[in-house]
Order: structure tokens, then sequence, then C-alpha cells
């Protein structure tokens, strides 16, 4: 099939670059004209395992194009997929500016039938695109707007793409149902089809879903604390009931990402609008946030005063397998710790690049290895749970170091170990170890 995606960011990039891996004729349209430079040169602006590979091989097969030009993608496409950026407003509502100017792009070029597909928004979108499209499209062309949600996560997005759990399609026509079924045929995958609004509805809810399950075990790992249980034991003992299921029952220092903190404070917004409102979701977001303070108070109760200490921080990304830097809980510790006239030495397998660009943390040293990060440190703390972290030689780490002390923010380490190696230990929900 011919299709165009508008808009070549995490999303659209990967998007084009699977829907291209199964045979389909993509058009990735971006109206950054540096970006699209940078993508017909072969050179890919994101991190993400496999993507690079993807997009070399559907280039040299002339199934991945990338223009600046709506139009050219428009008129050779049956289907448009709108991948645009949603950023959060300051009332945590979605700014919806960058849709709404698609479509009257698209509006504008469009002579033929064609389906318009769009991803994450808030439920009753599509009507508004729906609207909007009717009215900038002066040659009246037939079109249907179909609502696709993605499910991809950062990290492992080529994976999630090609093997998806689901396929949602809401629509309204039988027309634009048959040709996403088409689009998706090669991904022998469930499809669900639905209406519009429920498709809408299906994204956010899944997210918040999922944040809820975190801030339900992270809520869990403050009583674990208190009362001397290991959160990791309790989460396998509930994660081992299938109705319950193991995976994002991981205790933490809180999620973060360009994801579950915005469609949350979206999916508030919204249900307030509609006079409905989701008072659960502000717990999960209270719980997070007081995730990170309580991580804070732990590194002050144990370093009593900050100021001048040199602190390591391994992980500036939101997670790991990326280079995203947004909304990262890793940077907010950064932040705080110089706020506090900690001396921070920061390293990241692959977020230094964009975590050297933020400003609120340009007084942080930046280390090119996390054993270089951890020499002479005061303490070390583990922001984001990257494999390599994970696998550290505990001997060299305890040598580098001017005081062992480790605060384990995503659990990757083991205490009984820990103790072995005689570190002063904290990790989340989990007993402290403190050096005999
Ligand atoms: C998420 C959804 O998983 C995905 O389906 C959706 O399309 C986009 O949002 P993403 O934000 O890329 O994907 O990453 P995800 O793996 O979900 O992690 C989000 C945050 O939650 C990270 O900060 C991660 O560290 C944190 N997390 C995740 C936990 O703290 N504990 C867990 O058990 C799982």
């Amino acid at each position: 099939m011919d299709i165009s995606i508008i808009g070549s960011g995490y999303v659209g990039l990967v998007t084009g670059a699977c829907l291209a891996d199964v045979g389909h004729h993509v058009i990735c349209v971006d109206n950054d004209s540096e970006k699209v430079k940078q993508l017909k040169a072969g050179e890919i602006p994101i991190y993400e395992p496999g993507l690079e590979e993807i997009v070399h091989r559907n280039v040299s097969a002339q199934r991945l194009h990338f223009t600046g030009n709506i139009q050219e993608a428009v008129e050779r496409s049956q289907i448009i997929f709108i991948a645009v950026p949603t950023p959060p407003l300051p009332d945590g509502d979605v700014d919806l500016s960058f849709v709404e100017k698609v479509a009257r792009e698209i509006a504008g070029v469009l002579t033929d039938y064609r389906v318009i597909d769009k991803s994450t928004v808030p439920v009753k979108t599509g009507e508004k695109v729906v609207e909007s499209i009717k009215r900038y499209n002066r040659q009246g062309a037939k079109f249907d707007v179909v609502s696709n949600p993605e499910f991809l996560r950062e990290g492992c997005a080529v994976a999630d793409l090609m093997h998806p759990d689901r396929i949602v399609i809401g629509a309204q026509s039988e027309q634009a149902i048959d040709l996403m079924k088409k689009v998706y045929e090669p991904f022998m995958a469930p499809i669900l089809v639905t209406d519009i609004s429920s498709a809408e509805l299906i994204k956010h809810c899944a997210n918040s879903f999922l944040a809820l399950k975190i801030s339900y075990i992270n809520a869990v790992s403050g009583i674990c604390e208190a009362s001397g249980a290991d959160v990791e034991k309790v989460a396998d003992g509930i994660g081992m009931d299938h109705r319950i299921g193991r995976d994002f029952l991981n205790a933490g220092i809180g999620y973060g990402g360009s994801c579950f903190p915005k469609d949350i404070a979206a999916f508030i917004a919204i249900s307030e609008q509609l006079g409905t409102p989701f008072a659960l979701l502000k717990e999960v977001q209270r719980i997070n946030e007081g995730q990170k303070a309580r991580f804070l108070k732990a590194i002050r109760d144990t370093l009593w005063v900050l100021r001048e200490k040199r602190i390591a921080v391994w992980g500036l990304t939101f997670k790991p397998d990326t280079d995203d830097i947004r909304s990262s809980v890793a940077i907010e510790l950064v932040e705080q710790l110089l706020r506090e006239g900690a001396h921070v030495v920061a390293y990241d397998p692959k977020g230094m690049h964009k975590a050297r660009g933020i400003k609120a943390i340009a007084d942080a040293e930046f280390a090119s290895s996390a054993l270089e990060a951890v020499t002479d440190a005061e303490a070390l703390i583990i922001a984001t749970d990257w494999n390599e972290f994970a696998n550290v030689d505990l001997a060299v780490l305890k040598d580098k170091m001017r005081t062992p002390i480790v605060f384990d923010g995503r659990n990757l380490l083991n205490p009984e170990t820990m103790r072995q190696f005689g570190f002063d230990y904290y990790s989340i929900g989990r007993a402290s170890v403190k050096p005999q």
C-alpha cells in the first residue's frame, strides 16, 4: 500500500520504517528541513535499537522515502498517518495545534478519497479532526478519519511494532476499516475494531493503567521499607497471579518519559472536561512524585550534608536502551542535587549528548565512562536501569569510590552481594545494607 507519515519523530519514524519493512511504500514527511536532509543522507536522528538497519534496508529497496512536501505525500498515499507532537500544556491538557495544522494542510491538498489516521490524542479529538478537514477541504474530496493508537515503548519500539499484542482500529466506515486491515495484514496480530472514541480511550486507559501498576508497587515499596519486607518478593508473589502479571511491577524512583506523565495529565484533564473526574489518577501522580522525594530523603539521611559532596549519577535517560531524556526522573534528581550544592558527576551510555544541552544541569560534570564517574565519589546514585550498570565489577567499583555508598533507584544490584562487598547500600522497598 502507499502510506505517508506526517512527522518523523520517534513514533513516526519507527512506524514508517516498520511499515516499509513489511512491504508497503512509505513516505515520511517532516517540516524540519534539516531532519529531512539528515534522513535522506542515511543519518538517524534518534537512538532506537534496530532502527538504523531497517531504515537503511528500506531506503535501499526504495520502499522508504523522506520529504518536506506534504502535498506530494498526500497525493501519492492511500493512507496518511499523523504522528506530530502533542506536547502538554501547563494545565495538563494537550496542545493539539500541530495536529490541527496538519489536518488543515492535508485538507487543502485533498483531491481523492484518503484515510487519515492519528495516534495518541484525548478522546473526542477524532471528531474535531473530521470537522476541521471538512471545513478546509474545498474540493469536497471524500475522506475518513481513523484512530489507530500505537503501543510502542522506546528502547524496544521496533520489536513492539513488528510483534504487537493487538492492533486497534477505531473507525466509522467499512471502507476505512478494510484499508486499515490491509495495512496490518502482514503483522498477523489480533485486530480489534471499535468506534473512534473507544480507540482514543484505549490508548489513554492502557498507559494510565500501566502507570497505576508502577505507582501501586511504589506505594507498596514504602510499606516494605517500613515493615522489613522485600518489594521484589512481593511483586513476584502477586505477579505470579496471571490476572495481575509481573510486568510493570518494578519499584523504583518513579516513571518518566514523554508518554506516561503527559498522557496521565491529559487523561485527568479530559475526564474533568467531560464532567467525570478521574481522581484515582491524581493519586497515581502523587505517589510518583512522592517516590522521588523519598529517595532524596534517603540520600540526605545517609550523607547528612550534600554541599560539596562528590556524587556520581549513573543513568540520565528516562529508561534504558534509549537516548531520550525527556521528563527523565534521573535529570530531575541531578537538578535537585546540584541545587543542594553537590558536585555531580554523571554518566549515561547513550544520553550524554542530549543531557549536555540541558541548562538546568549545566553545572554537572559529565564523565566518559561509568567507572570514571565514580572515581573518588562519596556516593553513587543509580537512576536508570542500564544493563551495563547491573554488570559492574563490584570490587573495582568499591576500590574507585572514596566512600562506598550506593543508592540504587532501580533495584539493579543484589543487597546480599552488596553486603558481601562491604557497601553501604540503599535500594527501593528492600532492607538497607550497612557495612559491619
Ligand atoms: C510507554 C508505554 O509502555 C507504551 O505502550 C506507550 O506506547 C508509550 O508509553 P515508554 O514511555 O516508551 O512506553 O516506556 P516504558 O517502558 O513504558 O517506561 C515508562 C517509564 O516507567 C520509565 O521511566 C520506566 O523506568 C518506568 N517503569 C516501567 C517503572 O518504573 N517500573 C516498571 O515496572 C516499568
